[in-house]
């Protein structure tokens, strides 16, 4: 038995607090029967639960890890043909990425078919770490790579401190190897990181993300996430938030 606020938004209808507003304003029924009270318990695949009249979707959630290799989408669908990472899953359950990563990115990336853990994990206050590897042209001077840890004017603003290790340049090819740890996710966040320092990405991974990483997989490769693991990032993602 759940709590009949989660169910509604595991089911990805809306958050767990819009859910007890519509609970409390009497637009949810279980079993056809308005309910107000929030302390209400139910359970997913046996009651009927209508929000606004329309009967919520009562698929088990389940969690996938996707090695995303690069030339794909984080979509579920494109219209011109292109190969979207749920091309990688044979599930059931209508899946969708967790946020997203460049066509050109490679690297982790979570799908599930739970709403409530997507928008946690992808909601700004949640700071999880997501480390890259980006190969960017040219071999930044320290100062620059200083301007990253600090944070870096952008067009949407500017950026909440990065983590940066530089691992290697080659003189020969004038290409350096980059280790960066964002907690934020916006848009082409870390090319545009790069591009601002005047050494743009030539490539960039994925290796992690809070407590998962791509240990023993190949790209477009997908495992199921084990339920500990799942319980481990809802938890970082609470307590980074109440670190804030
Ligand atoms: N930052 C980017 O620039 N691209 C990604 O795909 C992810 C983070």
């Amino acid at each position: 038995m759940e709590r009949l606020q989660k169910v509604i938004a595991q089911a990805g209808v809306t958050s767990r607090r819009k859910a007890e507003v519509l609970i409390q304003e009497g637009k949810v029924k279980v079993n056809g029967q308005v309910v107000r009270e929030l302390g209400v318990k139910v359970t997913p695949n046996k009651d009927e639960i209508e929000v606004n009249g329309v009967p919520i979707d009562r698929e088990e959630p389940v969690y996938f890890l996707l090695y995303k290799p690069t030339g794909v989408l984080s979509s579920v669908s494109d219209d011109r043909g292109r190969k979207v990472v749920t091309d990688f899953l044979e599930v059931e359950q209508r899946v969708f990425p967790v946020g997203r990563l460049d066509y050109d990115t490679s690297g982790l990336l979570l799908l599930t078919n739970d709403g409530e853990f997507a928008n946690q994990l992808m909601h700004p206050t949640f700071k999880i770490d997501k480390e890259y590897i980006a190969k960017v042209k040219g071999i930044p001077e320290r100062t620059a790579l200083k301007k990253l840890e600090k944070g870096i004017e952008l067009e949407d603003g500017k950026t909440a401190p990065a983590r940066i290790k530089f691992i290697s340049g080659n003189r020969k090819k004038d290409t350096a190897i980059i280790q960066i740890t964002i907690h934020e996710g916006r848009n082409r966040q870390v090319r545009r990181m790069f591009e601002a320092i005047g050494h743009p990405v030539q490539k960039l991974k994925r290796e992690r993300y809070g407590s998962l990483d791509l240990r023993g997989l190949n790209p477009g490769d997908v495992r199921e996430l084990k339920p500990i693991e799942v319980k481990h990032i809802r938890e970082l993602a609470v307590t980074q938030k109440s670190k804030s």
